[in-house]
């Protein structure tokens, strides 16, 4: 008998406790043990009533996802559910932690659910592109009815206890917070139900109620944007619509199961289950161990309270930090906190927070025009604009009033951080963090070690990274760091293609149809085409005779004032207030004229060539930043891009979708292709994408 699952007893009380740490996911041992320990004791005439509680932390939190696409072994879990349910003695499931997916399936298989308040349940599978395999789909409307189910799985939320106890997934909330007060209440509770002689109450014998008969399809309606691409929530809907329609229990899982199978086997969820681990990966820093002494953070300074600032304000506040923004003029302060206010707001308004939240949030803020006020900041981030002469300024005056020890950080886009820190005595304590904007709502923070960053900075950021609510990945100095360096590739061959004859529409389409919010011109005219015309003017590209320049059609729609939704014309048009773009005839005579004056004569393009020109040169790119050692490891590039940028999670980033969709060597061989179609040095696949293709191996083994 292994001891992933510990038996014992307390008076006719049998008990059995899940130990497999850290989450005590449902490993085979797992299934194995709660079978054979429920049959035991269900055949034990000692035994009156059996409860069923996780060691540690929390009840289970899930199948081992690490066990998908392996071959199966120990018992299936809907036999374990099966055994549970069937059991001859009443079983009560304890839930403390976070039952989650199968972890919450058995606990409704049990005759009973009791649990502490601040247990959170929830069926996330969809997450990870799946649906609830271990009859989820058909307890849970069972119990909660087909609406409330329905949303709890398509969302995939995790649900507080009290909530979960008025929609009878919980049976009774027990005194107390910790795993042993839950145990005590439990076995009570398990006693008083064998003393009222309770029935053992099987959820699968309850019936369905389906609130209205058009329920599926109105559902269907309410998630078709968001769900786009998705397959997990629609094959959910039909789950649901067979628990309430079909002539069995029975029939309604096998048509689970049938479901379940085809989205396990899915390269969606083969995606989503390489991102669910690549995230908790990326917090992970090779050369860094998890034991590498952390500075505290007790308050935070930011530099610059414009569009950046402000945001990065905000998520120290949201975290209880208190935070000093410095501006250099009284009305910018203003400005900037205005707009802090504002934000707040209106999440207000909309019901994401309490009205004197608000002024909670806000009392965390102190505005301040004297360096002085950032002397005892634990962590100070600055955010003035972009030029190295603001940035050495700002941190000469920074490294002369910053207490000893402190992190000093800066969220350049594009500046070499490396050259920021030589500007300071203690360039070991200088680091980037580079968010993305709207700072206050943009998950991914790349944070961008030195060559001089010291390991412990690395921690503490990494750390505090995670408490702002941040998803961080720890990327190295180049042009761009990771994100935007890859984005650039998709930049130069989009306008390339608009000159040799696509148009901006079909360019925005083939991306928009693999998955992103939305294509590169439609994100353009959404971030403002003047930016990036600023910087070419100032960069003189076009003189540089080696580079085929870029900007020859987007610098013709600038001239014409047309810098994106801000004027209500880019390269769309648009009906302010309603955002959404239009194509126009205006934009492709430009086109037209731009191709004619460069002697190009236009043709049609396919959707694949297109694809392929935009997404092939990124992964090459992803290559070069791999093999530079810019970032660790190539789910890290993933993580970025899914956070980042929009990469449809169940497509797994550039660096997941090129190891297993597409394929190195296809990618290899078009790059070659396009190298000698157009003579161009752009496509010359980088060294490691050579190698991995003639060793015939996957950016996941660098
Ligand atoms: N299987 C395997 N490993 C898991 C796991 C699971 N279900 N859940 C968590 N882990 C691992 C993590 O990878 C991590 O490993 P690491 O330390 O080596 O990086 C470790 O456990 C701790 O996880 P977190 O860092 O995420 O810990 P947190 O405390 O932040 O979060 C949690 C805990 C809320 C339980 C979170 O881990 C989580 O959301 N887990 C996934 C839950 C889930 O999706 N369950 C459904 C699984 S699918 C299923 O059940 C199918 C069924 O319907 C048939
Ligand atoms: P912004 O122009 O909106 O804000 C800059 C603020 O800094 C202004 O309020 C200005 O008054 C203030 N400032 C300028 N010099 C100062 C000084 N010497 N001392 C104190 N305050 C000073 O610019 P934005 O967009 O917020 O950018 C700030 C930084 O963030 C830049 O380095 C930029 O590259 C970077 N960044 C910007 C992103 C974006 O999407 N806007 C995304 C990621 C990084």
């Amino acid at each position: 008998m292994s001891d992933a699952v510990l038996r014992s007893s307390q008076g006719r009380i049998g008990i059995l406790t899940i130990n497999n740490p850290p989450v005590n996911a449902l490993a085979a041992a797992v299934r194995d043990g709660i079978k054979a320990g429920i049959e035991a004791m269900g055949a034990d005439p000692a035994i009156e009533a059996i409860v069923l509680i996780g060691g540690g932390r929390t009840f289970i939190a899930g199948a081992d996802i690490r066990e998908f696409g392996k071959p199966p072994s120990g018992a299936n879990l809907n036999d374990v559910i099966a055994t549970i349910e069937n059991c001859p003695k009443i079983v009560v499931a304890a839930l403390h932690g976070t039952p989650l997916g199968g972890g919450l399936e058995t606990a409704l298989g049990a005759h009973y659910r009791v649990s502490l308040k601040s247990t959170r349940v929830g069926l996330p599978e969809v997450h990870l592109g799946l649906l609830p395999g271990a009859g989820g789909t058909q307890r849970l409307p069972r119990l909660a009815g087909a609406k409330y189910a329905l949303d709890a799985m398509i969302s995939g939320r995790h649900i507080p206890a009290p909530e979960a106890q008025s929609k009878g997934i919980i049976d009774a909330l027990v005194d107390g917070a910790s795993q042993e007060e839950l145990l005590k209440g439990a076995i009570a509770h398990a006693e008083m139900l064998v003393a009222q002689k309770a029935p053992r109450v099987r959820v699968q014998d309850r019936k369905v109620t389906l609130e209205s008969p058009d329920l599926f399809e109105t559902t269907k309606k309410d998630i078709a944007r968001r769900a786009r691409g998705f397959k997990a929530p629609w094959s959910i809907i039909e789950c649901v619509r067979a628990a309430a329609e079909a002539k069995s229990f029975d029939e309604g899982i096998k048509r689970e199961r049938e479901l379940f199978v085809e989205l396990l086997t899915s390269s969606e969820s083969a995606a989503q289950r390489h991102y669910f681990f690549a995230e908790r990966e990326a917090a992970k820093v090779k050369d860094v161990p998890a034991e590498t002494k952390q500075g505290e953070i007790k308050s935070a300074g930011i530099i610059g309270a414009g569009t950046m600032g402000g945001g990065i304000a905000m998520n120290f506040a949201n975290a209880g930090i208190p935070v000093t923004i410095l501006e250099a003029e009284q009305a910018a302060l203003d400005r900037g906190l205005k707009t802090i206010r504002t934000n707040y707001e209106n999440t207000a308004k909309r019901g994401g927070m309490k009205a004197e939240d608000v002024e909670k949030r806000m009392a965390l803020i102190t505005p301040t025009l004297s360096y002085d006020g950032l002397k005892d900041c634990d962590v100070v981030i600055e955010a003035v604009f972009e030029t190295m002469e603001v940035k050495e300024a700002v941190f000469k005056k920074l490294d002369a009033v910053a207490k000893p020890g402190a992190i000093l950080a800066t969220n350049t886009s594009g500046l070499d951080v490396n050259q920021i820190a030589s500007y300071t005595k203690r360039p070991q304590d200088v680091i980037g963090m580079h968010f993305f904007s709207p700072a206050n709502v943009m998950k991914l923070l790349e944070n961008v070690r030195g060559k001089a960053t010291s390991k412990e900075t690395i921690a503490t950021v990494m750390s505090l990274s995670k408490r702002i609510g941040k998803i961080p990945v720890l990327v190295g100095v180049c042009e761009g760091f990771v994100g935007n360096r890859m984005l650039r590739m998709r930049g130069i061959q989009a306008a390339y293609m608009l000159e040799e004859g696509a148009l901006p529409q079909q360019i925005d389409k083939v991306v928009f149809d693999y998955g992103f919010p939305m294509g590169p011109f439609a994100m353009s005219d959404l971030a403002g085409n003047d930016v990036g015309w600023r910087i070419r003017q100032g960069k003189k590209e076009k003189e540089k005779r080696n580079v085929r320049y870029t900007g020859y059609i987007a610098d013709a729609i600038c001239e014409l004032g047309r810098f994106g939704q801000k004027t209500g014309a880019g390269y769309y048009k648009y009906n302010l207030p309603d955002r959404t773009p239009v194509p126009d005839p205006e934009v492709e005579k430009i086109i037209e004229e731009t191709s004619k004056k460069l002697g190009i004569t236009r043709r049609a393009f396919t959707d694949q060539e297109i694809l392929e020109r935009c997404f092939y040169p990124m992964v090459n790119e992803g290559a070069k930043i791999l093999e530079e050692g810019m970032a660790q490891r190539a789910l890290d590039i993933d993580v970025i891009w899914v956070n980042g940028y929009g990469w449809p999670v169940y497509r797994g980033g550039p660096m997941w979708w090129a190891d297993n969709v597409v394929g190195l060597k296809t990618i290899h061989d078009a790059l070659l292709k396009y190298r000698d179609l157009t003579g161009d040095p752009f496509w010359e696949p980088a060294a490691l994408l050579k190698r991995l293709v003639a060793e015939g191996k996957k950016f996941a083994s660098v």
